[in-house]
């Protein structure tokens, strides 16, 4: 129920965005890395002791709290080095440690912020995403690309046409200097919710969704969120207590329909969910695609569809060389709401070490008006 409540309140007012759009001349940040993303500014020499950050305003376009360290490519640690994925530097956010920039967008539009985070030396690393009183804690605990990297995202309604965007390390270690280094800070604007004629999930096909760099070889995370907080997969919610969902573009990736798709790389402990308004005691058919990225993934895969008090599993055996298959499960539905939920059943990893998994797209669902069988598979 308090599911069901979050994402009328999101989807209410999301119909504002319409009029917040047309009223709006001031022009907003644009799709893309934000103004000094990637710290290729970086502080002037005097304004380093030793890579420590000294000045709030060192960094250009970006204000800092607490112990923010510049690093370059290169930077070694404890013996090990500190690789940055894009350009040459990134800064590490300590204990207690945010860093934040002022940005103009388009007052109650919905945004999705995408940034790169690896974790260094604690265990169990957290960032605080916040615009304003939204705010969103990101687990960072489990590295799912083998190079240590991952992008993560999260998603924001701007309340006015200036917003402060900050990320902060609530952590406390015993080393000041350990806390996760990032990079590549990047925004979208996300397209007001439209239903494509013919389904009745929103988004079904994840051709809306949180930035991809163009270059980015390991595609984007979304993390699981609370129940009334703005999706950057609009109209899709991630449950789960850390694990996320793994957002994949072509060409980069094989998608099975359109450009993008989800990859499901934390098997049961992660679900994607959509609920829906249904007619209790109609029939319903779901149907979606199953397949691989194309990226080695070569394992045995099962994803299950729940659905009202049907279920489906779909097998498929992945080459890891793209692929996929339809799958289709006619029910019934039992209430007014129906949740469509996604999981992958077994967790996948690569031969380097990458959590991979089955990949779903292109989900429909419609209304049927005969009383199907239960259960139909392709
Ligand atoms: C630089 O850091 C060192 C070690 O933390 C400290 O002793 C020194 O006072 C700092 N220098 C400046 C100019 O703040
Ligand atoms: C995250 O940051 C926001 C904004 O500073 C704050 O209101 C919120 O309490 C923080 N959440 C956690 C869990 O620290
Ligand atoms: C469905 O909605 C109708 C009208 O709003 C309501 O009367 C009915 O109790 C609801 N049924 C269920 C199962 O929630």
């Amino acid at each position: 129920m308090g599911m069901a409540e979050g994402m009328m309140r999101c989807r209410c007012m999301a119909l504002l965005v319409l009029v917040g759009v047309a009223a709006s001349a001031v022009s907003a940040v644009s799709d893309g890395l934000l103004p000094n993303g990637n710290f290729k500014d970086g502080p002037a020499k005097s304004e380093l002791n030793g890579t420590v950050v000294m000045g709030r305003h060192s960094i250009p376009n970006w204000e800092i709290s607490g112990f923010v360290e510049y690093i370059q490519s290169g930077h070694t640690q404890g013996g090990m080095m500190v690789a940055v994925p894009e350009g040459a530097s990134a800064v590490r956010l300590g204990n207690d440690a945010s860093i934040r920039q002022n940005i103009r967008v388009t007052r109650r539009a919905y945004y999705s912020v995408t940034f790169s985070a690896a974790r260094t030396c604690a265990q169990a690393e957290k960032l605080n995403v916040s615009v304003a009183a939204d705010s969103g804690v990101l687990p960072v605990q489990t590295v799912y690309n083998s190079g240590g990297w991952d992008s993560y995202s999260w998603a924001f309604r701007a309340m006015h046409s200036a917003v402060w965007l900050a990320i902060h390390n609530p952590g406390v270690e015993e080393d000041p200097a350990c806390g996760p280094v990032i990079d590549a800070i990047a925004i979208k604007t996300l397209q007001p919710p439209t239903k494509t004629k013919g389904n009745m999930l929103r988004n079904g096909d994840f051709e809306d969704g949180p930035y991809i760099f163009p270059d980015s070889p390991w595609g984007v995370l979304v993390p699981p969120m609370d129940e009334d907080s703005c999706s950057p997969l609009p109209g899709w919610m991630i449950m789960s207590s850390t694990k996320v969902v793994k957002y994949v573009d072509a060409p980069r990736y094989r998608v099975p329909h359109g450009a993008r798709a989800v990859e499901l790389v934390a098997g049961r402990e992660a679900a994607l969910v959509q609920e829906v308004r249904t007619v209790a005691g109609r029939s319903y058919r779901l149907q979606f695609y199953v397949g691989d990225a194309a990226n080695g993934c070569k394992e045995s895969m099962v994803v299950e569809a729940y659905v009202a008090a049907a279920s489906l599993k779909v097998q498929y055996q992945s080459q890891g060389k793209g692929g996929y298959r339809r799958a289709m499960l006619d029910f019934v539905a039992v209430g007014n709401l129906t949740r469509v939920v996604f999981q992958s059943l077994h967790y996948h990893m690569k031969v380097d070490g990458t959590l991979c998994g089955p990949v779903v797209d292109d989900i429909s669902l419609v209304s049927v008006h005969k009383r199907a069988a239960r259960r139909l598979f392709m």
